[in-house]
């Protein structure tokens, strides 16, 4: 098989346990298409390895909505089509990786830098399919930085108030993101309520968005791990 021999050409064991988990994604979405379906897509090197099978089905479906520049090129390259979220009447099924799952399938993303867009395409699918290797499945979100967006004028101000929310919040500096913001990442904060401290997160003025995807959670996670693909 295609797949197998893609699988074994990927030197890097858990580049091979990301590809697989792409294409479990791929056979879970695969039974559903049509000729109208929009697909939204994520971003990140486990993505990268969906959007490469996506290929082998772009006949299937419309058309794909992205949740960052990066992965629009990747979709275009291989002859898909990419249209803007404004114009999509529906998003049926997102398909994105994450830095962290917990076993509520409420997620850590944003180690990109594409939190943001790829929030507002989860939130408008209908179903959100997570895909990770077996080392981003955590008990306690937070081992992870937690990414946050930021207005580049209110940095030091969200700074502070992540400081306030028990965190240690660092500037990953140089790094702008598609919508022209700033990240700060949070270190040392693990998350015992994520749907409450995404809220506070997000009630800090400054703040676009957070990396905690609690509130729209995945609907399913795939996880690949060496024993096989494990669903939850
Ligand atoms: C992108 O901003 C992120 O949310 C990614 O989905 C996340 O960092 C996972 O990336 P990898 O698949 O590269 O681990």
């Amino acid at each position: 098989m295609i797949v197998n021999r893609i699988s074994s050409l990927i030197a890097n064991p858990q580049d091979t346990l990301k590809h697989q988990a792409a294409v479990a994604a791929l056979e879970c979405i695969t039974p559903k298409l049509t000729t109208k379906s929009i697909v939204g897509v994520g971003t990140g090197s486990t993505t990268n390895f969906f959007i490469d099978e996506l290929a082998n089905v772009r006949h299937l479906f419309d058309a794909a909505v992205s949740s960052s520049e990066a992965s629009a090129e990747r979709l275009k390259n291989h002859g898909i089509t990419v249209i803007n979220l404004n114009a999509a009447p529906a998003v049926d099924v997102y398909v994105d990786g994450a830095d962290e799952v917990n076993r509520q399938r409420q997620l850590i993303k944003g180690g990109g830098a594409a939190l943001t867009r790829e929030k507002i395409v989860a939130s408008a699918a209908d179903e959100f399919i997570c895909i990770v290797d077996e080392s981003k499945v955590v008990d306690t979100l937070g081992r992870y930085p937690l990414p946050v967006e930021v207005i580049p004028m209110a940095r030091s101000l969200v700074a502070r108030g992540l400081v306030q929310l028990g965190g240690t919040p660092i500037w990953r500096e140089g790094v702008v993101t598609d919508n022209g913001n700033w990240i700060l990442d949070v270190h040392e904060f693990m998350v015992a309520d994520p749907l409450a401290m995404e809220s506070s997160i997000n009630n800090l003025a400054g703040v676009v968005c957070n990396g905690l995807f609690a509130h729209d959670a995945a609907d399913v996670v795939l996880v690949a791990a060496r024993g096989g693909i494990e669903t939850f």
